[in-house]
């Protein structure tokens, strides 16, 4: 085993240039596994609603009134490992659901994987590491700064792990949106277009780095110029909605984006607002909101409501809810024949979206909470046969959505496990959806 970094490429464009590490290997271990004893608990607890032969149950009718919305992980954490790895303040971002998403794509031979949404790079190290199989590696993202970190972290692994050199990895970094995927991965190689990627991340919302940075307007708790762009060269900012849309516009952002219920008296706050001059920081919206929330419900009632609107802020500004939709659809339609998407969400707006897209991309309905019908219903039993019979192995498996393009391989999404919001309490809302190409 020898440490290779070779022809490290940096392209000129109009575009920061992507960042490129070429022939380079990782080994194949990273510190959360499923325990031996963890998979046979799992298998133990198939339950009612399993299927015999496997540990995958296809939507039954007269069992759907009685499920869970969701699968809370079972997943072993190694608490020391976490403590290790992101245990210390200069941790910059600490990966949710890492070992379900390093469960995902266990299966999948991963000669190409594309990471959507960088961030500071914790779960493509892992992914990388957990495939030496892998050939090409694509990542990116709109944030200057989380793209720098990215390339520093994927470049520090590289250094710091040995690499066998008879295989070559390719590694690519975008500054760049994920509406843009398409254009990005034709950019890299002709045929990931053609042949596909064989597994692709989507870790939505924000960084821990962009959070924890006050001039980015993301913090409740942090002053800061209200800003909350992803991108900085984006011209549209928070203090742009909250001092010049117009009224209604602003109830509207409030209403559907934070789903706040209050939205009305706020609107008509944040109007006023503008006859003083308008609100220019995160600490002037902060009082605003303090001083239209019920004193009776104290604190944890005005920072819920900052929360929504924050969130709903956030969600104009960059335009999340708008693309996420064809996004998705342009990540599926860019996976290989069995490749995988894994989807990780935080609120019920992106959820609800993520949800929806897999069930149509899928080409089947869902019926009274829960009910898939098919219109080729016999063509799709013998396909559901076939692709069954590749993931009952897999015990994080728990229900499957069979359609015509593939399958949905969560039924229910999966959150963290009790420990992991434990340790990491902002990983409290994530949800994680998959979906495996026909
Ligand atoms: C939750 S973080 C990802 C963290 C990453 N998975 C890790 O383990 O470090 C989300 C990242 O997605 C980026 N992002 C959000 N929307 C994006 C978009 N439309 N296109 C590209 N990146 C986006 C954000 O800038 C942020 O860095």
């Amino acid at each position: 085993m020898a440490r290779v970094v070779r022809n490290l490429l940096f392209r000129s464009s109009a575009v920061p240039p992507p960042f490129k590490f070429h022939d380079l290997r990782l080994p194949g271990s990273f510190s959360f596994s499923t325990s031996a004893s963890i998979r046979s608990k799992a298998r133990k607890n198939k339950g009612k609603n399993l299927e015999k032969s496997s540990n995958i149950s296809v939507i039954n009718q007269s069992k759907l009134s009685q499920v869970k919305r969701r699968t809370r992980s079972e997943k072993e954490l190694d608490e020391e490992a976490f403590l290790k790895n992101y245990g210390n303040e200069n941790s910059a971002h600490v990966p949710v659901l890492l070992g379900e998403v390093l469960d995902v794509f266990t299966s999948v031979t991963l000669r190409s994987f594309l990471d959507c949404t960088l961030g500071a790079a914790g779960h493509s190290s892992a992914i990388i590491r957990a495939h030496p199989e892998m050939q090409v590696y694509v990542g990116l993202d709109v944030d200057p700064i989380a793209h720098e970190k990215a390339q520093s972290q994927l470049k520090s692994i590289i250094d710091r792990d040995s690499f066998d050199t008879a295989s070559a990895l390719k590694v690519h970094t975008f500054l760049k949106n994920f509406k843009d995927v398409k254009s990005v991965l034709g950019e890299v190689a002709d045929d990931l277009l053609t042949g596909g990627v064989n597994g692709i991340l989507m870790d939505l919302g924000m960084s821990s780095m962009q959070v924890n940075d006050a001039g980015r307007g993301f913090s409740v708790l942090k002053n800061g110029p209200l800003d909350m762009r992803m991108n900085p060269k984006a011209t549209l900012k928070a203090e742009d909605i909250l001092n010049s849309w117009p009224t209604d516009e602003v109830g509207r952002v409030l209403r559907e984006y934070g789903e706040e219920s209050n939205w009305y008296s706020l609107q008509n706050r944040i109007v006023k607002a503008r006859l003083h001059g308008g609100l220019h920081s995160t600490n002037d919206l902060v009082d605003l909101i303090q001083n239209s929330t019920s004193r009776t419900k104290g604190r944890q009632g005005w920072i819920k409501t900052a929360t929504r609107v924050f969130q709903a802020l956030r969600i104009a500004v960059n335009d999340e809810l708008k693309t996420l939709e064809d996004s998705i659809r342009a990540c599926f339609e860019s996976l290989s024949s069995g490749g995988r998407l894994a989807v990780i969400s935080f609120h019920s707006l992106e959820d609800r979206i993520v949800k929806q897209t897999f069930l149509d991309i899928m080409n089947c309905s869902e019926v009274d909470g829960g009910v898939v019908e098919d219109e080729e219903g016999k063509r799709l039993r013998e396909l559901r046969k076939i692709n069954l019979e590749t993931v009952k192995e897999e015990a994080w498996i728990k229900q499957v959505i069979q359609g015509q393009n593939g399958t949905i391989l969560t039924k229910r999404p999966i959150t963290p496990s009790e420990k992991e919001e434990t340790l990491n309490p902002r990983s409290r809302s994530a949800k994680l959806r998959v979906i495996q190409k026909a």
